[in-house]
């Protein structure tokens, strides 16, 4: 069985900003974890590409939405490439193959008879492609998020028969491990306690969607259309799409990963849709915050969001990786700021890990002939060997509760403990003795060791980094060996040649 993991699938409206980036790079990361962990993994990311704000954006910039999409959906694509995601999958959901899997789903939620033609009154927030309450039913009511004035729709639509499934929505929230974290649980629980209703899945007046089967000029609303993404997916015959096909394949996810702001949708809409169609439900949704700047949610269409390009090209990839995966909790906001940022790199990677690591190699260079230490036996209760180990058990339940700050912080507390147990021990002074050096072999061997297991421990956090130490170390990780069991202490060869040290990474200036 897969480990089915999914981004939301992205609107084209423009680029991709950090807000995408961001929850990019933690499904990205826990995929690798899971890679790593010996799990099959699909990684499910792509774009939503219809809808009325993206026939908008089209026709603003004089271009037929197809040629829009296909321009912003490449910028998508390479970006994802820029930034090293481990995605397996990457969804269009202007592709045939997709609208063959709505339409065969829609006619399974025909066939359980809980579609019908009704009347859709009420204000409409474009950028969110949602109705929203409006209680003082002002023309001039903004959205929130959005800060846009919202537009009053009023049209035949198709509705969907959402409050016949109260009571199994009702359940399926009651478990506390379906919605993450708990305080975005709460949320939802208020919302369906109100009483479910009905929502339209039709719309008459946007010609950019997959056409309704056999009903003159409607298209399906796009969040109907697009949450099936995650599905066409999975179909692995692409000639061939069916619904059957990702059943058997790998569905139903096993999170979906996604900003607070669309959980509704995700852990209410969708759920109640696959029962109709009789279809498995995601096992959890991980609604997690916003990336803010000066408090407001970092966006697209309120123009405050930060070039993911320029923080990449400046800093590159590992920092930003590092910043917000170590520095955010999941389910917290979390504010970019450029100070914070550069002094965060400076002290985890460069010094506490990276000067731990040269300063180390360059000793047991130079006292052991430019190798890891020859000594003998490996002792596995040291102080720093049951640190280490308390330290990799701790990361597991951190990645596996999907707590990576806390699992980034085990790793750098092992390399602020790795670097105390070397001043405590002081090899420099030691070393003066002739008849202490089988001491100082075990004291360099004991941080080297430490150190091998930090860089292993880094893996799906920052990759690249993570092989920038293996290769100083002389490169002892081996690809086709179960990284879980690598991760036990003593594995590092004694004698292995440690090559001449380089920073794994530069330090950061402000600007
Ligand atoms: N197209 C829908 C999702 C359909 S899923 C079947 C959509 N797209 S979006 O482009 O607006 O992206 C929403 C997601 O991008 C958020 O849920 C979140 O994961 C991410 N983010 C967008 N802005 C963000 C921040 N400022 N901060 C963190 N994540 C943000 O909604």
């Amino acid at each position: 069985m897969s480990f089915v993991i999914t981004t939301p699938l992205y609107y084209v409206n423009d680029k991709p900003h950090l807000g995408s980036i961001y929850t990019t790079l933690i499904c990205d990361s826990i995929a690798r974890y899971k890679r790593l962990t010996g799990e099959e993994v699909i990684f499910i990311t792509g774009v939503d590409e219809h809808g009325l704000k993206i026939q908008r954006t089209a026709s603003n910039k004089n271009v037929d939405p197809q040629t829009h999409c296909d321009e912003i959906s490449n910028i998508f694509i390479q970006n994802w490439k820029d930034w090293d995601i481990s995605h397996n999958k990457f969804v269009r959901t202007s592709s045939k193959n997709h609208e063959f899997i709505v339409n065969e789903f829609y006619k399974r939620v025909r066939n359980s008879d809980d579609i019908y033609m009704g009347l859709q009154k009420g204000w409409y927030c474009v950028g969110c492609e949602e109705f929203k309450d409006n209680p003082d039913n002002s023309p001039t009511h903004k959205c929130p998020i959005h800060q846009k004035i919202l537009e009053w729709k009023n049209e035949e639509n198709l509705f969907f028969r959402l409050s016949k499934y109260q009571s199994q929505i009702e359940n399926l929230i009651s478990d506390p491990t379906f919605i993450q974290p708990k305080e975005r649980r709460n949320e939802i629980i208020n919302f369906v306690s109100k009483g479910l209703k009905d929502f339209s899945i039709s719309r008459t007046n946007v010609s950019w969607g997959i056409p309704v089967p056999d009903i003159k000029n409607h298209t399906f609303y796009v969040w109907f259309d697009a949450l099936l993404g995650y599905v066409s997916a999975i179909s692995q015959d692409m000639n061939n799409p069916s619904l059957e096909d990702s059943i058997n394949n790998g569905w139903p996810a096993d999170i979906h990963l996604i900003g607070k702001d669309i959980l509704r949708f995700h852990a209410v809409y969708w759920p109640a849709m696959l029962l109709s169609a009789g279809m498995k439900l995601p096992k959890k949704v991980f609604g997690h915050g916003f990336l803010t700047r000066e408090g407001q949610k970092m966006g697209k269409s309120l123009g405050n969001v930060l070039d993911p390009n320029l923080l990449l090209s400046k800093y590159g990839k590992e920092a930003v990786r590092w910043y917000l995966l170590k520095d955010i909790s999941l389910g917290n906001d979390g504010d970019f700021q450029n100070k914070r940022f550069v002094d965060i790199i400076n002290n985890d990677l460069a010094n506490t890990i990276g000067n731990l690591l040269n300063r180390t190699s360059s000793m047991s260079r130079k006292w052991f002939d430019n190798k890891v230490p020859d000594i003998e036996g490996v002792s596995n209760d040291t102080k720093l060997a049951l640190c280490t180990k308390k330290t990799v058990e701790n990361y597991i339940i951190h990645f596996n509760n999907y707590e990576l700050d806390l699992a980034a912080n085990d790793v750098l507390n092992l390399a602020i403990n790795t670097n105390l147990y070397l001043n405590e021990k002081q090899p420099w002074l030691l070393i003066k003795d002739k008849n202490k050096i089988s001491s100082v072999g075990n004291i360099i061997y004991n941080v080297l060791e430490s150190t091998r297991i930090i860089g292993l421990l880094l893996l799906p956090l920052l990759p690249d980094l993570s092989t920038k130490i293996d290769i100083q170390l002389g490169k002892s990780y081996e690809k086709e060996k179960s990284w879980s069991k690598q991760l036990n202490w003593g594995l590092l060869k004694n004698k292995s040649i440690l090559p001449a040290p380089s920073p794994i990474i530069e330090k950061l200036e402000y600007e």
